[in-house]
């Protein structure tokens, strides 16, 4: 059925993983009728979840605007919001630390991607998410550039999600544009969320019947014996003595989060891909001695209980899709201010 004005505000979810975006943008009130996602594990989460949005599982550097936005039975103008978060690890803060210039990667040109769909949609309105470093980098101002080009209003800031209502530490670029006049931010909140308020609640994991809160962990007795001297509740591994370090930490400075444990009373850390293993970042559990389950990361993204990860691929390639989805509750609230500015 064609999208239109009477269905209310439609939009497109480009590089649309497991759905974070798109579960922000329908809370906000957005018909979500289009997306595209190259990864078939995303696009099988993704599905699960919204069933009724019409998925290209495909390439977006093969898939032509124009079909897209034929198949959707939409003409020039009638998009409301084009939105997305084109992949980020091109720009990703960790790599280009090392280096004073950006890291080239193939994945840059999906930038250039989006700008392809929305000079074919020309939609009311664009949303356009990314990782911090993005906004220091040439090839953002020329992205930039050619918005305005084309006659879109400009409105950009690096955010941290914490202060829109999630739980959790998460600093990313956020683009707003709208074709008439700038589409403000939205304004932060003074309330933080904690930990607790999150994932408190939750039964044992393990036997809780929900199979993202009980997979198994399997860990050497060494780091059985490190993740239990970790001091609860904000504990760091920096405080305990260099008897207790693992060789690798011995021998190497920095990564001092590794094999922390999260605050109760705070907001958690970046939930990032790597948030299955204490390895990776400050992701143990408060007080009990493992690291936090999938079910408890995708609640400190901001996705409901009910929602759906595939564990096909195993508990890591779930970890990821978590990790890279948009908290949508952040989305929402973005998403509101570009509900005004249509005049809803
Ligand atoms: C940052 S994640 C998107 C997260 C998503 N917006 C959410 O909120 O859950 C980027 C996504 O782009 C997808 N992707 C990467 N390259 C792609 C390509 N060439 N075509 C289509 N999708 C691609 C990845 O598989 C990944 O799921």
């Amino acid at each position: 059925m064609k999208p239109s004005n009477q269905q209310g505000f439609n939009a497109i979810d480009l590089f649309s993983g497991a759905g974070g975006l798109t579960l922000g943008l329908k809370r906000a009130g957005f018909r979500v009728v289009g997306a595209v996602e190259l990864d078939d594990l995303a696009a099988e989460t993704y599905s699960a979840n919204h069933p009724e949005v019409q998925l290209w599982q495909e390439d977006i550097r093969g898939l032509d605007p124009r079909k897209v936005r034929r198949a959707l039975g939409l003409r020039r103008g009638e998009l409301h919001l084009l939105a997305g978060c084109p992949p980020c690890q091109g720009f990703s803060s960790l790599r280009t630390r090392w280096r004073s210039i950006s890291v080239e990667d193939d994945r840059n040109e999906l930038l250039f991607r989006f700008l392809d769909f929305v000079v074919e949609f020309r939609p009311r309105a664009i949303m356009m998410e990314n990782v911090p470093a993005l906004a220091r980098d040439s090839r953002f101002f020329v992205f930039a550039e050619k918005l305005q080009c084309l006659g879109y209003y400009i409105s950009t800031d690096v955010l941290d999600a914490a202060a829109f209502g999630v739980p959790q530490r998460r600093r990313r670029l956020i683009v707003l544009a709208g074709d008439s006049k700038p589409i403000s931010l939205a304004q932060p909140i003074p309330y933080r969320y904690t930990v607790r308020e999150t994932i408190g609640f939750l039964p044992e994991a393990g036997n809780s019947g929900d199979s993202l809160h009980d997979l198994p962990e399997t860990r050497t007795a060494k780091v059985v014996a490190l993740i239990r001297a970790i001091p609860k509740d904000g504990g760091s591994r920096s405080s305990l003595g260099k008897d207790h370090q693992l060789d690798c930490h011995k021998r190497c400075k920095g990564f001092y989060d590794v094999y922390g444990r999260m605050s109760w009373n705070d907001v958690a850390p970046t939930i990032t891909g790597g948030c299955a293993n204490p390895s990776k970042g400050r992701f143990l559990h408060p007080d009990q001695d493992r690291c936090i389950t999938l079910r408890e990361a995708a609640l400190l993204q901001g996705f409901p209980m009910t929602y759906k990860f595939s564990l096909r691929r195993g508990k890591y390639s779930a970890a990821e899709m978590i990790g890279n989805a948009l908290p949508p509750e952040f989305v929402q609230r973005q998403a509101a201010q570009v509900i005004k500015h249509l005049g809803g």
